[in-house]
């Protein structure tokens, strides 16, 4: 089973234990986040009431659609904060991940032939089945492509790779693109919340990823060279019955 326990770190403090780091982080964050939320909220249902109900010189009209169109940001990061302070809700399945793979390419195929970049699928045959949330794995996943595909310039190239790898007893999946790649400075940083190179990134992309892998059991894992390419890793444990000496 997975060990829901890592992620809720209150029940790692029965005892006299203080709370980790890393709960009272969340905690506090989670706070923060809500007290914003709710005069953000306000400001947006204040200025959407001006823009409806009175006649506006059309400066101040565009003055209010910033503050409008800001506000809505605000409250978008303000719902990843949010999501990233709590554990994500999984429901966990046993499957292959040959469907996952399947619907994320789905979803990017029209990127990937705006931008012409070849997206290249291999997926290894009758690969043993883990325990899954494919909503979440799917999400993480995309956030891994859309990251490749945004490094990437047009003509590019992305291959995903599935494979079993039998001594550890995990899958692998390798999304190899041929992108502009990652500083050495700047890979100690990508999964750190909010780092973003991009123009409108957030930067939470790799942090939400990282936490659903972890939330599987799995790993992740990222070697660049920059300008000449990224591969980013994913090991997943394949699902083993348990035995009654597991305990
Ligand atoms: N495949 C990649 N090639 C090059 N740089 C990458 C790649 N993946 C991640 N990065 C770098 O890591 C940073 C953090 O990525 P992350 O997905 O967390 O945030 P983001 O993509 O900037 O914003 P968003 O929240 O929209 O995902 C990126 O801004 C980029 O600099
Ligand atoms: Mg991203």
């Amino acid at each position: 089973m997975v060990n829901y326990k890592k992620y809720y770190p209150e029940s790692r403090t029965a005892g006299n234990e203080p709370p980790s780091h890393k709960y009272v982080e969340a905690k506090l964050i989670a706070g923060i986040a809500h007290e914003i939320r709710n005069p953000i909220t306000s400001i947006k249902a204040a200025a959407q009431l001006c823009l409806n109900k009175y006649k506006l010189d059309k400066q101040v009209r565009k003055y209010i659609k910033i503050i409008l169109k800001n506000s809505e940001r605000v409250n978008s990061v303000i719902k990843d904060l949010i999501n990233l302070a709590k554990p994500p809700e999984a429901s966990f399945k046993i499957d292959g991940l040959g469907k996952v793979i399947t619907s994320v390419c789905d979803l990017v195929n029209a990127r990937c032939s705006r931008q012409n970049v070849r997206l290249t699928k291999r997926v290894q045959r009758n690969l043993p089945k883990i325990f899954i949330d494919e909503k979440l794995i799917t999400g993480a996943f995309l956030n891994l492509i859309l990251n490749a595909l945004d490094a990437t310039p047009k003509c590019g190239r992305l291959t995903i790779t599935v494979y079993y790898n039998h001594n550890a007893e995990e899958i692998i999946t390798s999304f190899t693109d041929s992108g502009c790649g990652i500083s050495e400075d700047n890979l100690s940083k990508i999964f750190d919340p909010f780092f973003t190179t991009k123009k409108n990134g957030i930067g939470l992309g790799l942090s939400l990823a990282q936490q659903v892998i972890e939330l599987h059991d799995g790993k992740i894992h990222i070697e660049s060279k920059p300008n000449y390419g990224t591969e980013v890793t994913v090991r997943l444990p394949v699902y083993k019955e348990r035995t009654s000496e597991d305990g």
